[in-house]
């Protein structure tokens, strides 16, 4: 297929071109504002691929749209352009409703005037938390968080085109992922970062939230399999096959980095901190997907990832980076 990617610079994104161009074929356009969390160095190994081709823009600008449409001539965008810290929400949540709710209308647009097909990315943190059970696709949707309402509005837009206008779009919820190439503000990344460099290990309140976790690359192949088999105007949820209490996450990544467990420090907690995520996952498995890679086995090669990568976060731990640490946890970080 031909693609319009928007926000293909950052973590799911970024996979999920790669494995879309390299063991599929498709030819595609990245467009991407290149915001802190999004870095050519994501696609290093894909930038002189003929089937791949890179424009720095925004989504909320029009005219940048425009451009990447005339040079894609895509038949459908994919979009997993969007600000995804649920702590930035909280402290700065100006650019989450610019890019979620102006940048989705823009993207739409364009798909309305084109005819394209479209397919949101989006997340289980639409339908708030669940102590028990798990969430369906008709569950209500109670956000929490700036990120998960400015998320949930993109998403009921994209359905109202559907409804008024019959664009043939199509949602993807997914549960947490993990996986190569996710900015260390995320809890698997900055531990294992913070465990490599012996630096104190922030653990929000009593640790004991559950998160669904899902290899990214299973997530990227639920995206694209809902791209050719979903039916327009329908939700569907992707969630990975095992759920893990934070405490046990961070405790996993001491004893693969060979860290000390006193470097555990319980800090104060994110305000209106989800509890616990369960995505069921039935609709997509019946369209043919399943995930393929166990939380326990992901995690082990995500680790081996981050300690064998160190030229993909350097960069990023010398730099803005460490400011926005400080201000987060009010401590500083070690040198890499
Ligand atoms: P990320 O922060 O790593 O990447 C986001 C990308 O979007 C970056 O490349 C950034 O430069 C780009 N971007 C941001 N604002 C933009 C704008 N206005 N115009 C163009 N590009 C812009 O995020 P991610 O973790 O890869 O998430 C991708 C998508 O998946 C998001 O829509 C997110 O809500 C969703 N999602 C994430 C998770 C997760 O666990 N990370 C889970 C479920 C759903
Ligand atoms: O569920 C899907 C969502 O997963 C995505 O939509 C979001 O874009 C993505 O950021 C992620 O949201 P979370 O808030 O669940 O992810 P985060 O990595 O920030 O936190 C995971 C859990 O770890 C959560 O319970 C908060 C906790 N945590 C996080 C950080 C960064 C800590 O205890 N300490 C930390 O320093």
């Amino acid at each position: 297929m031909r693609l319009l990617v928007c926000g293909g610079a950052g973590f799911i994104g970024s996979n999920f071109v790669r494995l879309r161009l390299l063991q599929h074929g498709d030819e595609i356009t990245v467009l991407d504002k290149l915001t802190y969390a999004g870095r050519e160095e994501n696609f290093h190994d894909l930038v002189d691929h003929p089937g791949f081709r890179f424009i720095r823009g925004a989504i909320e600008d029009p005219d940048a749209v425009a451009e990447a449409i005339a040079a894609a001539a895509p038949e459908a965008i994919v979009n997993f352009a969007a600000e995804t810290h649920v702590d930035r929400s909280i402290a700065e949540p100006d650019a989450f409703v610019t890019t979620h709710a102006l940048g989705t209308y823009v993207l739409l647009e364009a798909a309305r005037q084109h005819q394209l097909r479209y397919l949101q990315v989006s997340t289980d943190e639409v339908y708030g938390s669940i102590e028990q059970g798990t969430f369906t696709e008709d569950s209500p949707l109670r956000p929490s968080s700036p990120y998960s309402a400015t998320k949930t509005g993109a998403d009921l837009l994209v359905l109202s085109y559907f409804h008024t206008y019959d664009l043939p779009a199509v949602i993807c919820r997914g549960s947490n992922n993990y996986g190569p190439y996710q900015y260390p503000e995320k809890l698997i990344p900055l531990m294992v970062l913070n465990a490599l460099h012996g630096d104190r290990l922030p653990v929000y309140g009593d640790g004991q939230q559950v998160r669904n976790w899902i290899h990214v690359l299973d997530f990227a192949r639920a995206i694209a399999h809902v791209l050719q088999h979903g039916v327009p105007g329908e939700v569907y949820n992707a969630g990975g096959p095992d759920e893990c209490v934070n405490l046990d996450v961070v405790t996993r990544i001491l004893e693969l980095t060979g860290a000390d467990a006193s470097l555990i420090e319980h800090v104060t907690d994110r305000p209106g901190h989800d509890r616990r995520y369960s995505l069921s996952s039935q609709k997509v498995r019946a369209l043919g997907w399943e995930p393929q890679v166990r939380f326990q086995e992901g995690l082990d090669e995500t680790v081996a990832w981050y300690r064998e990568n160190a030229w993909w976060w350097q960069p990023i731990r010398s730099g803005d980076y460490r400011e926005y640490y400080q201000r987060q946890y009010g401590l500083g970080l070690a040198e890499s």
